[in-house]
């Protein structure tokens, strides 16, 4: 069957895996049509019972709607399960919402446009738990027509934001959130262990001292973001670098001393005791962002 003569509400989901089960759930709660696939079949059997239709074959799961969305390990995987159904894919819209790079993306939508299909990729900004509600924020980048056409599908899942038409953008801003989340996450955990380490109570320091800690100095970012879009660093500067590099000695030697591991913190102290030989003594912490792209 064509695309073309199959309702708009059919949706195809390849991947069951923690976030394809939310999501399908999420999907069948709104009253769509939904034809599943996975490699382990038994994971679509409680889905099977609450209305989805399973499909034995990738090529049958692609056949059955207008609208193919994968959730699956990697951008590989994605390749290797639709290759077999690459010619069921035209005239379809595939969404990819597998994690991958901005170049993996922009490969799968030549590949999908060689094979006949409109292509979106996708940045999931949530946990599974959160799927279907508005906190949880999906990118998308690639067609501008397919985005449109399917927007108040995938605003099902939760928020859509369309970063246009370069496929590469949704995994672009993904990838730069999650890096974003890891400093912070890493500098909690290695905080958190030295609080142990020195025999004190990690649940107290975080509630009463880090988290608060935490929430004021996020509101240094904006003037970061404005620095380094003007590659200026030196404007309205309330703790220069030449003090912040000469501090840090300070906390990688207490975490030293309490037989904390220095991996996290030596690389940045690297880069604070260049950026100050360089000669960024009065600058913002931001200027470590030239260190990074030279
Ligand atoms: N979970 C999250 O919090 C979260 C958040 C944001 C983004 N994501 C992204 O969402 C995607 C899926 O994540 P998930 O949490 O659902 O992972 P998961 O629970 O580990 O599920 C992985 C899925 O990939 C399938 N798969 C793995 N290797 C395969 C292969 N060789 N051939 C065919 N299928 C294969 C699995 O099939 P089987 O069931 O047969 O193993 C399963 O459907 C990932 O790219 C992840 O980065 C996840």
């Amino acid at each position: 069957m064509s695309a073309a003569d199959i309702p708009a509400t059919s949706i195809s989901f390849l991947g069951l895996g923690a976030m394809g089960q939310a999501m399908v759930t999420s999907f069948l709660e709104t009253g769509y049509s939904i034809t599943v696939w996975n490699r382990t079949a038994s994971k679509a059997d409680d889905l099977i019972s609450k209305g989805a239709v399973r499909a034995d074959t990738v090529a049958e799961a692609v056949a059955a709607s207008p609208l193919v969305i994968t959730c699956l390990w990697d951008y590989a995987v994605v390749r290797d399960v639709l290759a077999p159904a690459a010619d069921a894919l035209s005239g379809r819209v595939l969404v990819n919402l597998t994690n991958g790079s901005p170049d993996q993306a922009r490969a799968m939508a030549v590949w999908a446009g060689e094979h006949g299909a409109s292509y979106l990729d996708g940045g999931i900004m949530a946990v599974p738990p959160m799927i279907g509600q508005p906190s949880a924020l999906i990118l998308y980048s690639g067609d501008a027509a397919a985005f449109e056409k399917y927007r108040a599908t995938l605003e099902t899942l939760g928020t859509a934001r369309y970063l246009g038409s370069d496929p590469g953008f949704a995994p672009l801003y993904d990838l730069a959130m999650l890096i974003g989340m890891y400093g912070m996450l890493m500098g909690a955990v290695q905080s958190l262990t030295m609080i142990r380490a020195a025999g004190d109570d990690p649940r107290e320091f975080s509630a009463s001292f880090l988290i608060p800690w935490l929430n004021a100095m996020s509101g240094s970012i904006p003037q970061y973001a404005e620095n380094i879009q003007s590659g200026k660093h030196t404007v309205d500067v309330v703790s220069n670098l030449a003090m912040q590099a000469a501090a840090f000695p300070n906390a990688v030697q207490a975490c030293a001393s309490l037989g904390v591991r220095l991996d996290f913190l030596l690389p940045l102290k690297a880069l604070m005791e260049q950026a100050v030989a360089d000669g960024h003594r009065d600058a913002d912490l931001s200027v470590l962002a030239e260190l990074l792209t030279s």
